[in-house]
């Protein structure tokens, strides 16, 4: 055990709300049983879809990430402005800690650092790294589903909550979805508090095709990654050659999606339940749905925030809001 001389210990604790083991199996069972075949994408992220995942984002098409990286220090100053003193920031899906740090760096005496991952180990590592370079912020680690109700722990630090959901990872919900998390999120940082949120947006098809089908095939990889899950975690029986990666940008519904294709027809053993797949046939792995600036302020305002600032890229690519409790 580490000792616990308060001068030099990093301030963190942990709180497991026990979702890590949530169903893989019961997901796949049933998505693969729809008409259109089916695999929610909060199931890309075992630990080597989120090494992948974190590939993708050092690629050369990958836009969304650096694009948001400079927003991030472009505009801390302003961001730190409105937040004030005493923010406890909490970080929904900790990823890399690139982006909040920062924050942390700008943020005038920030309260406390509460990120929520559903992955405990990577959650760990992350929260360990940065409590040790923040010796003096309390760091509160909590492993959860943050797609599911919870409440913020009571021995937070004084503070005012601000919301961190940076990547633009709502887009991969349904608007029914996206609208309950924001009103969870409103919720859960109360009348005084904030959410910061990565939006990506609407732009020339070739530049959305070219981020989602990278020359590289970390994308291909990362998609095909689910398949291997299901035979490393579940036992499937499926030829992983029988399937190719495909991205397309669905322009009337707003988003990119992601789809596995069978090559041939076959079928999917997991247990004792098959799934066949005719030639050709798909199964629907990820909606990563682009936004404008006004259509993702009207969902946020129905979903009960105040846009009070956003801001985008030279380009137009990408889009950080700064929402507040109306
Ligand atoms: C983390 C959900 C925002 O939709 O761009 C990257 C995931 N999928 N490449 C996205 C992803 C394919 C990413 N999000």
């Amino acid at each position: 055990m580490r000792s616990q001389a308060a001068e030099t210990a990093p301030l963190m604790g942990f709180h497991d709300l026990g979702h890590e083991g949530e169903d893989f199996r019961a997901a796949a069972l049933a998505g693969l049983a729809q008409p259109q075949k089916q695999l929610p994408a909060k199931f890309f992220y075992d630990a080597r879809g989120s090494q992948l995942f974190d590939q993708i984002c050092e690629l050369p098409s990958y836009y969304p990430t650096r694009t948001e990286i400079g927003l991030l220090q472009r505009h801390a100053g302003e961001i730190a402005e409105a937040a004030g003193r005493d923010a406890i920031l909490v970080e929904f899906g900790s990823g890399s800690s690139r982006k909040v740090r920062i924050l942390l760096d700008a943020l005038e005496a920030p309260a406390g650092y509460v990120p929520i991952d559903i992955s405990r180990a990577h959650l760990m590592s992350a929260a360990q790294a940065l409590a040790e370079d923040y010796p003096e912020l309390p760091v509160l680690a909590i492993c959860a589903d943050y797609t599911r109700d919870f409440a913020l722990p009571g021995d937070l630090p004084e503070g005012v909550p601000l919301g961190f959901f940076p990547g633009s990872t709502l887009g991969n919900f349904a608007p029914a979805e996206a609208a309950r998390f924001l009103k969870r999120i409103a919720g859960l940082v109360g009348p005084s508090g904030g959410l910061l949120i990565g939006i990506d947006l609407q732009k020339d098809e070739a530049i959305l095709h070219a981020a989602y089908n990278d020359p590289e095939g970390v994308t291909a990889a990362f998609n095909l990654n689910l398949l291997q899950r299901m035979q490393r975690e579940l036992g499937a029986e499926l030829d992983l050659a029988g399937f190719r990666h495909e991205a397309h940008y669905n322009r009337a519904r707003g988003c990119v999606e992601m789809h596995l294709v069978s090559r041939r027809r076959q079928r999917i053993v997991i247990g004792d339940r098959g799934f066949d797949l005719e030639q050709g046939e798909t199964i629907h792995t990820e909606d990563s749905r682009k936004y404008t600036l006004d259509s993702f302020r009207a969902q946020a305002q129905a979903a009960g925030w105040r846009p009070l600032e956003a801001w985008i890229d030279d380009r137009r690519l990408f889009s950080l809001h700064y929402l507040v409790a109306a």
